[in-house]
């Protein structure tokens, strides 16, 4: 009798030591991956314009980051009216969808939480580069039906077809344009087409057939990367909540990258983290102050500058890979530009014939860039760099600040975000930032 009872005792330990082994390389698993991101104005970007002069693309650049802010900003200040802004953004990255897949570019946008391409039959499509997604010739294509917990987790659906067996979407924009189609599961590729590990079954997608845009006919829809929601792409991926990206600046070649996983995860000398007050329908950090040239001036807190003592709240930032520029509280701002002339005293001031950028100036030979850092919550600073505070226009010889002033939300746009890693983990609630020297390397080093 006692046999048994002492060969079972080392087998349960085996069976037990198995479980824990699965069960810790379930925690460690999940996905991880890394993609190319195009700008849209980038020489390699099948999207640029070839007739537009570099200032061209720069004006352009500062007029969508206009629009998208004010977005933004309505979203958050009043009511929500609509899913999306109305431009989602200048980094694209190619998506293969279904089986057999179909290669198609995507607007990569987190600041929306659903993920939506044009599909054919349709009843209005817009033009776009790559043909139009066929559902009917996919295998891996599966309706969603109605009164599912998926259907239910999104805003704007009901119930149609097939006597309402399906669920169906609607969304629209505030300058009319609008996708109407059915909510499906499908299996997606993001990056290069067809490598296993980027590749992801039953991803939750509105299949679009009938679509109107007024705006940037290129591309075929919006790969969604907000948080907050159950159904969202980032809680349908097996990424363990974690993305980020780390963006190459324009002038250089390279491109920049997107990363699922574990690979998006920051970390190593330099590494600044600070909490996400809000994870959906936008990424919003708390600023705590901003210094430039080393001088802090803070909201609340210790400040001796009396300007500062002025406030003493914590301002909201939206960290956001579709807008432009940077948004900075109005003091700041009059400050940086006064610091710039005492740096610089004799640069000529001009105005901005298209009226897109608030401060430029003849191009000058050399340009003493002050230190701008911003000081997020749980003592994270961030120090912007050089690359990414001024825009040139090189026909014009002028220069301008690529920040403007904005009240209650500020913004932190993607120029900003050039040369860093950034790092979102959803289950944690934070965001890194790393330095990083070259965002186009394959690996990224982050020790
Ligand atoms: C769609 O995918 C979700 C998970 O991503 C799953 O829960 C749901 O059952 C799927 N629905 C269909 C119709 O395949
Ligand atoms: C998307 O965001 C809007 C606005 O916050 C919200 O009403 C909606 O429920 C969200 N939908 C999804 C699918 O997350
Ligand atoms: C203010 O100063 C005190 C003492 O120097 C310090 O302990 C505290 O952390 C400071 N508070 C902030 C918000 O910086």
């Amino acid at each position: 009798m006692a046999a048994p009872a002492k060969l079972s005792r080392p087998l349960c330990c085996f069976a037990l030591l198995a479980l824990l082994c699965l069960v810790e390389s379930a925690a460690l698993g999940g996905r991880s991956f890394t993609a190319d991101l195009i700008h849209r104005d980038s020489p390699s970007s099948p999207l640029r314009d070839p007739f537009a002069t570099h200032s061209d693309l720069v004006w352009a650049a500062a007029r969508r980051s206009t629009s998208r802010a004010r977005h933004i900003w309505a979203r958050l200040g009043s009511a929500i009216r609509y899913d999306l802004t109305k431009d989602n953004g200048d980094y694209y990255v190619d998506v293969s969808i279904g089986t057999p897949s179909l290669k198609t570019l995507l607007i990569v946008d987190t600041g929306s939480n659903f993920s939506w391409t044009q599909c054919s039959p349709c009843t209005n499509c817009f033009d776009q580069k790559p043909p139009i997604f066929a559902p009917g010739k996919s295998s891996t294509y599966k309706r969603v039906e109605c009164g599912t917990g998926l259907c239910n987790s999104l805003a704007r659906t009901k119930c149609d077809g097939d006597e309402g067996r399906y669920c169906v979407y609607e969304i629209e924009y505030e300058d009319k344009s609008f996708s109407k189609g059915d909510v499906a599961n499908e299996t997606f590729s993001i990056g290069t087409s067809g490598r296993r590990e980027t590749t992801v079954e039953s991803l939750p997608f509105g299949c679009g057939h009938d679509n109107r845009r007024k705006f940037q006919k290129i591309g075929s829809g919006i790969l969604g990367l907000s948080g907050g929601n159950p159904s969202s792409l980032i809680s349908s991926m097996d990424i363990g909540g974690k993305f980020g990206y780390c963006l190459v600046p324009q002038s250089r070649r390279g491109s920049s990258k997107i990363s699922f996983g574990e690979d998006a995860v920051v970390s190593g000398p330099g590494t600044i983290s600070t909490r996400l007050v809000s994870i959906g329908p936008y990424y919003i950090v708390n600023l705590e102050g901003v210094s430039i040239e080393r001088r802090r001036f803070s909201y609340g807190g210790n400040s001796t500058d009396s300007e500062a003592k002025e406030s003493n709240e914590v301002v909201p930032m939206v960290i956001d890979s579709g807008t432009t520029l940077t948004y900075l509280p109005s003091r700041y701002f009059r400050r940086l530009k006064r610091d710039i002339i005492r740096l610089n005293p004799s640069l000529t001031r001009v105005q901005d014939p298209k009226e897109e950028y608030e401060f430029c100036f003849s191009t000058p030979v050399s340009l003493e860039v002050p230190i701008v850092t911003l000081h997020f919550a749980g003592r994270a600073d961030m120090t912007l760099t050089k690359v990414s505070i001024f825009s040139l226009l090189p026909e014009r010889r002028m220069t301008c600040l690529a920040m403007k002033e904005a009240d209650k939300v500020v913004l932190l746009g993607y120029k900003a975000q050039w040369n860093f890693k950034v790092g979102f983990n959803l289950g944690e609630r934070t965001v890194s930032f790393k330095p990083i020297t070259d965002c186009s390397a394959e690996r990224i080093d982050m020790i």
